[in-house]
């Protein structure tokens, strides 16, 4: 045998050893060789291709070794608009949706397919001729973003696909989620913490995030797995049910669950059956919420999917959701812990807030260390204390809360080590808690019966400044308008995405001019420029200058955003929105007069003369203006030093942005959000104002519609209840066009 003909024999071998390898320890978590040996695997075959061009092939594990980075990612639509899922919070909605089925289908009985719901990034894989081609993200469901280059380097997901018959020989469209196991997600954490890196709120956004990387290389330093739940737009003939596709993927060496029975459903992976009545599915939802917490990764409830895909397609779908599947979601999840301190938070308005230390505690994904107790009066209603156990819930699923005192765990079972809810056909309309005690065993603390539990006392000083601290209705704060603590929270704010959006000035960073004396105001901020930050640890030249441009970014801001970062208590970002129309009002019927330059638009210091001319009568007469916020704003500006602080960011070159005239096409409505959306919230509530509408924290009947996105969870039940009418994001587009992005 030749050089060349060894060569090639080599390669093939490698190939198929190292694609054995990854699916050894990505679709079964059970690898067999080290990392170290896995990568000299594939540094051989590298170095063979490198020498040996002609054999380098488009389905080679060396592919997936990141290239250069992108620029941005591209849009494409998808062949098949990627729907989503209607949503079951009770037994009761699940219940209709099967009698739905039945009804539409006329049958007695509908054979359903059952899997987890996983909680990641979706995405859709397409393959031409069995080889790997293109990856899109989801996006508004129309249209996505072409993530294959950094989606290739995920080493779950196979370049090419095993064993095709003729017939899957042309284009495949699959769809799945990209994730972060819970133990990686944990590993990554503990790393950013010893780098001293902010920590990922959870797996399923560092999941997102390591994927719409524009440069490959840190995706590819990811461990993100991919599971296949369904297939795209472009049917296969032979496959004629969920249960066919999920068995060809095994065959294609895709990753995705394995089938089992009722009787045989177990983690990590065998987590999928068949159900031929209703009885079964509730028998499904009780068992996998029982398993949630010992799963690999993180799931947020079960799907329903009608097995036949011939029926699928006779139902079809409805706005944006199939009417054959549906999502039967878990309540969210609460635990029970030690709370081991409670200490006191300065916030920037000077409110001083307690917050529970907990023993470390892992809920929905995170670990959590600490909960808010809001104030001092909840705390005694509560009756919470140092050294009690607790419940706690991520409020919205993502504040994290101590819902009420428990009692102790009783010595054979540990905080963290409850024991799973008995499996009960009941457990789904009854809201125990998914994965811990069940609520009848949570049992409200009478004071005494702990061992040695401490009652705190509410500060007589700051614990920052130590100045006297106020009552203040419920809260309790600091008064010293120069505490350190209200400053750097001040500043923290100030830099913020709601308020004058500078990129790259977080809090760490904040924290640490501040301690090295250079802020002393908001217009120091703008001087960070000239300091020597390239010298110091942490910082370097390329953070130097990504925070002089985000800087000069900032400095273009409109009126309510500015107004917004100024922190004045009582006036958060709806409030700034009013009082800067009122503001331009008053400019507008005063122009031509001498105050205002010539190319007529508002500067901010005409804005600042206007402020100080506005009465409190004035600031009164704007709608949910009450007199403690009119208060509070005319206050504000009777303090020399915010007023001097002004004018030196104008000197700084702080400009306002001209006011953009606003349409009217969503005069009159009001709208909550609630849930994950294909775009950050603020954005969207920016885009609704600018037309007129009104977008509101709270569920009441004031409001028209709720704008509900996945994990949506308590306020969407809260706007049911209320029967708002609820819209999910395509829905809303639907209905008014003129919101739909530019594309
Ligand atoms: S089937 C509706 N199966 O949930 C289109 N989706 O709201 C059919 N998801 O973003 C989707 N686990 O990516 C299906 N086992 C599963 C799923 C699942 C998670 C995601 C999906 C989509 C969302 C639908």
């Amino acid at each position: 045998m030749n050089q060349k003909e060894k060569a090639r024999q080599r390669i093939q071998k490698l190939k198929e050893e190292i694609q054995f390898h990854d699916r050894l320890y990505y679709n079964l978590d059970q690898p067999q060789i080290t990392d170290f040996e896995y990568d000299q695997l594939l540094k051989e075959l590298i170095d063979l291709e490198t020498q040996n061009p002609s054999f380098q092939s488009p389905d080679s594990p060396s592919q997936k070794v990141p290239g250069s980075a992108l620029s941005h990612f591209e849009k494409k639509p998808h062949t098949q608009a990627m729907l989503s899922l209607q949503n079951g919070y009770s037994i009761g909605e699940l219940k209709s949706f099967y009698d739905r089925l039945l009804k539409s289908l006329q049958k007695k009985q509908v054979t359903l397919f059952m899997e987890p719901k996983l909680d990641g990034m979706a995405v859709e894989l397409i393959y031409e001729k069995g080889l790997f081609k293109t990856a899109l993200s989801r996006g508004d469901g129309v249209i996505g973003e072409d993530i294959t280059v950094p989606v290739k380097t995920i080493r779950s997901i196979p370049l090419k696909l095993e064993e095709l018959s003729k017939a899957e020989q042309s284009v495949m469209e699959l769809r799945g989620e990209i994730l972060i196991f819970k133990e990686d997600f944990k590993r990554i954490n503990e790393e950013q913490e010893l780098n001293k890196q902010t920590a990922f709120s959870n797996p399923r956004n560092l999941a997102a995030g390591s994927v719409r990387q524009l440069d490959p290389k840190i995706t590819a330093q990811r461990p993100l797995r991919c599971f296949i739940h369904s297939l795209g737009g472009v049917e296969i003939p032979f496959i004629k049910t969920q249960e066919n596709f999920i068995k060809a993927l095994h065959r294609y060496q895709l990753p995705s669950f394995k089938i089992a029975s009722s009787k045989t459903l177990k983690p990590p992976f065998d987590l999928c059956c068949l159900s031929h009545s209703f009885e079964e599915v509730v028998n499904y939802y009780n068992q996998i919420r029982d398993m949630r917490s010992e799963l690999p990764f993180e799931i947020d409830g079960i799907v329903l999917k009608v097995n036949s895909l011939s029926i699928q397609k006779e139902l079809g779908a409805i706005a944006r959701s199939p009417r054959w599947a549906m999502a039967g979601k878990f309540p969210p999840e609460q635990k029970v812990t030690f709370l081991e301190k409670i200490k006191f938070q300065v916030g920037r308005t000077g409110v001083i807030t307690p917050v529970a230390v907990l023993k470390p505690v892992q809920l929905g994904g995170v670990t959590l260390r600490h909960a808010s107790l809001h104030n001092f009066k909840e705390l005694e209603r509560k009756n919470i204390q140092e050294g009690v156990h607790v419940l706690v819930h991520r409020a919205g699923d993502v504040i994290p809360e101590v819902i009420k005192v428990v009692a102790p765990p009783s010595s054979s079972e540990s905080a963290d080590s409850i024991p799973p809810a008995t499996s009960n056909k009941l457990a789904l309309s009854d809201q125990s808690p998914a994965n811990d005690r069940p609520a009848s065993s949570v049992i409200p603390l009478r004071v005494g019966i702990q061992s040695n539990p401490k009652k705190i006392q509410i500060p007589k000083n700051c614990p920052v400044c130590d100045t006297k601290t106020k009552n203040q209705g419920d809260y309790l704060i600091c008064p010293n308008s120069q505490c350190p603590a209200v400053k750097l929270n001040q500043w923290i704010h100030f830099a913020s995405k709601k308020a004058m959006n500078i990129d790259f000035l977080g809090a760490k960073s904040i924290e640490k001019f501040a301690l090295w004396g250079w802020l002393k105001s908001y217009a120091d901020i703008y001087d960070l420029k000239d300091k020597n930050i390239k010298e110091k640890e942490g910082f370097g030249e390329k953070s130097y200058q990504l925070l002089v441009k985000s800087l000069e970014k900032s400095k273009q801001v409109s009126l309510k955003k500015f107004l917004f970062a100024l922190g004045i208590p009582l006036i958060g970002e709806e409030t700034a929105g009013k009082i800067s129309e009122k503001l331009y009002e008053k400019f507008q019927s005063q122009q031509g007069s001498q105050l205002y330059d010539k190319n007529k638009s508002l500067t901010l210091l005409s804005a600042l003369s206007l402020i100080k001319d506005l009465s409190i009568e004035d600031l009164s007469a704007i709608p949910d203006v009450g007199p403690l916020v009119a208060k509070s704003f005319k206050q504000a500006f009777e303090n020399s030093a915010l007023i001097a602080d002004i004018e030196a960011l104008a000197k700084r070159g702080v400009t306002l942005k001209s006011a953009e005239k606003k349409s009217e096409n969503l005069k009159g409505f009001s709208f909550v959000i609630t849930g994950a959306l294909p775009l950050p919230r603020p954005e969207l509530k920016e885009r609704i104002e600018k037309q007129g509408g009104r977008v509101l924290s709270q569920v009441s009947s004031q409001v028209n519609f709720m704008i509900a996105g996945e994990k949506a969870g308590a306020k969407k039940q809260k706007a049911l209840d209320l029967d708002i009418p609820l819209l999910s994001y395509e829905e809303f587009l639907k209905k008014f066009p003129s919101l739909n992005p530019p594309v």
